[in-house]
C-alpha cells in the first residue's frame, strides 16, 4: 500500500518562520570552518590521502511544498581548498530537507565534475546522528554522473554520517564508493572533518518580510 494520500494536490500550512521548522537540521544552519579535513582519493598508484580546509555555508530557504508533502530545508554552499594551493579542491551546492510529517532528512549534491545525487534518511527532531545514503540505479535516492565518469570513476554509493558534538561543532564522514576503471576492488573514497560555527544563520526570505511581533 502507498504511504501517500490520493489527494496530490492540496497543500499544508507552512510557517513562514524556517529556522524554527527544521528539526535536526536546525544544528547545520550557519556558516562553518574547519582546516583539519581529511580526503582518500583514487590515484594511479593508489589512494592519495590529503588534508584540507573548508567552508560550509548553510541558509533557511522558504517552506517547500510537493502537494502535501512539507519540507523546511538549507540551501548549501561548501568550498574546499588543500592546504598551500589556489585551485579549489572541492566544490558542491545543494540542499538539506526536513519532512516533519514523517522524519525525512533528504541531502541534494551537485558537484563541479558533472555528478548530481539525492541522498536519503530518516531522524528524530532532536537526534544527534544522521545517516542519508544514496544508490547508483535508484530512481527516488539515486545518483547520476557523466557519462565519462560512469566508464572511468563509476559511483556506487554515497553515505554520509554526521555527528552534532555537545560542543556545538558537527562532525562527518563521507564514503563515496567508486568502481575505478582497471581495478577490481571497490575504491572507497573518504572524506571526514569536525566543522566550527564562525557565523550565525539569516532568516529566509519570508521570514525577513515578515518579522515576528
Ligand atoms: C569533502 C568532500 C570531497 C573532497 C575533498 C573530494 C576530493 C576529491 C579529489 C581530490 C579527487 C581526485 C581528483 C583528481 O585526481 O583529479 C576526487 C575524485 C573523485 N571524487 Fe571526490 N571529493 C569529495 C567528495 C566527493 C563526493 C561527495 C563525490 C560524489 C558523490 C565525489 C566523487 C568523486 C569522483 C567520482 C572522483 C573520481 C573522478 C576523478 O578523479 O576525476 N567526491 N575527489
Amino acid at each position: 500500500m502507498s504511504p501517500f494520500p490520493e489527494d496530490i494536490y492540496t497543500e499544508q500550512e507552512a510557517s513562514p518562520d524556517t529556522l524554527a521548522n527544521l528539526g535536526p537540521l536546525r544544528r547545520l544552519a550557519g556558516t562553518w570552518e574547519s582546516r583539519a579535513g581529511i580526503d582518500i582519493n583514487p590515484k594511479p598508484d593508489g589512494p592519495q590521502r590529503r588534508e584540507y580546509s573548508e567552508r560550509i555555508v548553510l541558509e533557511p530557504i522558504d517552506a517547500q511544498s510537493n502537494g502535501p508533502q512539507l519540507l523546511y530545508g538549507l540551501r548549501y554552499h561548501t568550498h574546499i581548498l588543500a592546504p598551500g594551493e589556489d585551485a579549489t579542491f572541492h566544490d558542491q551546492t545543494g540542499y538539506w530537507l526536513w519532512e516533519p510529517a514523517t522524519g525525512l532528512v533528504m541531502q541534494t549534491l551537485s558537484i563541479p565534475r558533472g555528478q548530481v545525487a539525492l541522498a536519503a534518511g530518516h531522524a528524530s527532531a532532536d537526534a544527534t546522528e544522521l545517516v542519508l545514503t544514496a544508490q547508483r540505479g535508484q530512481t527516488e535516492y539515486g545518483i547520476c554522473s557523466t557519462a565519462f565518469l560512469e566508464y572511468a570513476f563509476r559511483t556506487d554509493s554515497y553515505r554520509i554520517e554526521i555527528v552534532f558534538n555537545p560542543d556545538g561543532s558537527w562532525s562527518y564522514v563521507l564514503d563515496t564508493v567508486l568502481r575505478v576503471r582497471g581495478r577490481e576492488e571497490p575504491f572507497v573514497h573518504r572524506d571526514r572533518n569536525t566543522m566550527v560555527k564562525v557565523a550565525e544563520p539569516g532568516p529566509n526570505p519570508l521570514a525577513l518580510a515578515r518579522p515576528r511581533g
